[in-house]
């Protein structure tokens, strides 16, 4: 073990913080065939888990391969056993998560089916900085039920549903997801969150946040696997009562009788679409697993020191941020503010430095709790500061 040093800004600083790290383990979980490339954009698209290499290998040699179409005797519930198995770690229950689609159309189904449970009210909210999906997603389901769209939330009187992120995806800001519901709901709105940039990083808790609508990938923190499902969670009560508009056989009461006529399950089964990916599926359902072993609350920490340091670090070398200085106020990721930050970004990426860049000028930094090392930051910030000054 290495000792702690007394200056705080060396790299023996930042070997003796991953030395004393109770997730550092969880590294060797995944596969990192290039020790040299420093990778700050697990919150984008986590790292590969060893896991799902065997875990894919496992499902279609011995699944699809050998047991062909009977494998769908344990296939057809996988949306809701992975979404059991990620419930946990965003504060749901069981039964109250489905793991299924993409984001956007989960965000699309339960906006659609939130709205209609509000006929008469004419607004939908979302923020103008919101993430293009939801903001174009709220533009459209206004669109088509006649409604009109209010950028911000300081008036819902008349709003139908609020749509907003728990993590701001440029800043990594965090909302408070509990005062901002019970005042929605106060005003009779509800209010669809997008978990994408919280889930697998903060230890969000959704029902004693009294939120009943939530949707989010498996993609970035969860480390699903590229374009692996999305969530979505209706909390228990609105099971039965929320509709959605692409009613497909998946959702189907009696899935198999093939009947004339639509009707809706009254489980979480009911945001079913069609068919799921199975592949995809198995990837995220390897992803979350390891977030489970690590334990949310632990991961939530790790996020919040390893943010923490590098704003010290950031601070030392001499770089704007636009993150939250409050650990309990920001998410797994640190944005640093530069006129070039595209160009930054792109000599940062020459240099085996990965992070992204987001429209305007920010240089956004993923801190991955399970992957990334106090080292990997010390080591990416002395690159980026040779090139920002
Ligand atoms: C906050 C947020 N919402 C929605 C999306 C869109 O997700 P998808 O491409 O899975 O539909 C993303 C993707 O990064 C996101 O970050």
């Amino acid at each position: 073990m290495v000792e702690p040093t007394p200056d705080p800004f060396s790299r023996d600083h930042a070997l003796a913080l991953d030395a004393a790290d109770p997730l550092a383990r969880f590294r060797d979980e995944f596969v990192v065939p290039d020790p040299t490339v420093i990778y700050l954009d697990g919150n984008s698209l986590g790292r590969t888990p060893r896991r799902t290499l065997a875990a894919l290998d496992r499902v279609v040699r011995d699944e699809w391969a050998t047991q062909l179409i009977r494998s769908w005797d344990h296939w057809l519930d996988m949306p809701q056993r992975v979404g059991d198995l990620l419930a946990p770690l965003i504060g749901a229950g069981p039964g109250e998560v489905v793991v299924h689609d993409s984001t956007t159309v989960n965000l699309y189904q339960l906006l659609h089916g939130a709205a209609a449970m509000r006929p008469d009210r004419p607004v939908l909210a979302v923020d103008e900085h919101d993430f293009p999906s939801d903001r174009y997603v709220v533009d459209g389901v206004a669109g088509a039920t006649g409604r009109t769209v209010r950028h911000g939330f300081d008036r819902l009187d008349d709003v139908a549903v609020v749509v907003r992120s728990v993590v701001d995806y440029r800043t990594a800001e965090v909302v408070d997801v509990a005062a901002e519901t019970e005042r929605a709901h106060a005003a009779g709105a509800l209010v669809v969150w997008d978990l994408s940039h919280a889930a697998g990083v903060l230890a969000v808790d959704l029902r004693s946040a009294g939120a009943q609508l939530a949707v989010g990938c498996t993609y970035k923190f969860l480390n699903g696997g590229p374009g692996s499902p999305a969530f979505s969670y209706v909390s228990t009560e609105l099971h039965g009562v929320i509709g959605q508009p692409i009613w497909g056989w998946f959702s189907q009461r009696d899935q198999f009788a093939m009947g004339p006529v639509y009707e809706p399950r009254a489980d979480i089964g009911r945001m079913l679409i069609g068919t799921p990916s199975i592949l995809a599926l198995t990837g995220a359902e390897a992803g979350i697993s390891l977030t489970v072993e690590a334990g949310i609350g632990a991961v939530q920490a790790k996020a919040r020191t390893l943010t923490g340091y590098a704003i010290d670090l950031c601070d030392h070398l001499g770089l704007d941020i636009r993150t939250p200085r409050d650990p309990l106020r920001r998410g797994g990721h640190v944005s640093v503010v530069h006129p070039d930050a595209r160009r930054l970004t792109a000599e940062l990426i020459e240099r085996a430095v990965i992070p992204d860049f987001r429209e305007p000028d920010v240089v956004r930094l993923g801190m991955s709790p399970l992957t990334t090392r106090y080292v990997d930051v010390f080591d990416g910030l002395q690159v980026l500061a040779g090139l920002a000054h």
